[in-house]
């Protein structure tokens, strides 16, 4: 059984799709912590299905790295084999990076390279995009460039708004980050020779 803590700064759906997922016995992962880095309404969705939650705000840290080291303190008390960046808003530090990862990823709502980093959906849409998607990766040191465990595409509308395609985009990466949980349990997808390939 492959332990998580799962990393959240918003809603929390993704969150969400994982604590269903592990409703059902055969679903090889289970959420030990949720994380965030502030009063996130998607804690709620954790404390609705009994796990344990903290919260770590960098606005009670006088460094970054100071923040950081907390996170990580808090985190390593759950011993998880996979830490997962679901909708987290905020670069982690170097140390927690180089803790951590490659037992680390994250979901990010646009097929990277392109449109990297905090919006990504207005991003895509003021480029005039015509597709852009979800990539669940490794978090590395960069910004959003870690390696690519899975991506797939969503067509943009000639009417979308930036809520009307992230909502069409988490539809899909509700199921592609669940998927990549699942595959990483399985050892469908091995995170160490990923990040060495
Ligand atoms: C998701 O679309 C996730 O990819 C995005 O925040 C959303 C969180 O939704 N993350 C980033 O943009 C990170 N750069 P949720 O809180 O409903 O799961």
């Amino acid at each position: 059984m492959l332990s998580l803590v799962v990393l959240i700064s918003g809603g929390g759906s993704n969150l969400r799709a994982l604590l269903e997922a592990q409703s059902s016995a055969d679903f090889p992962a289970r959420i030990v912590a949720v994380g965030a880095d502030n009063d996130a309404d998607g804690l709620a969705h954790a404390e609705e299905f009994g796990i344990p939650t903290f919260t770590v705000s960098p606005t009670s840290y006088p460094t970054r790295a100071a923040w950081g080291d907390e996170l990580l303190s808090q985190i390593e008390t759950w011993n998880p084999d996979l830490t997962v960046c679901a909708g987290f808003m905020r670069i982690l530090p170097p140390r927690v990076v180089a803790a951590l990862s490659p037992q680390l990823i994250n979901t990010h709502p646009a097929l990277l390279p392109a449109f990297p980093g905090a919006h990504a959906v207005r991003d895509a849409l003021a480029a005039g995009a015509t597709e852009t998607g979800v990539t669940v990766h490794i978090v590395d040191e960069g910004v959003d460039t870690g390696p690519i465990i899975v991506q797939e595409s969503v067509a943009v509308e000639p009417h979308d708004t930036e809520e009307s395609l992230h909502e069409r985009i988490k539809t899909i990466e509700r199921r592609l980050l669940t998927q990549a949980v699942l595959d990483i349990a399985n050892n469908r997808v091995n995170l160490k020779e990923l990040a060495t390939a």
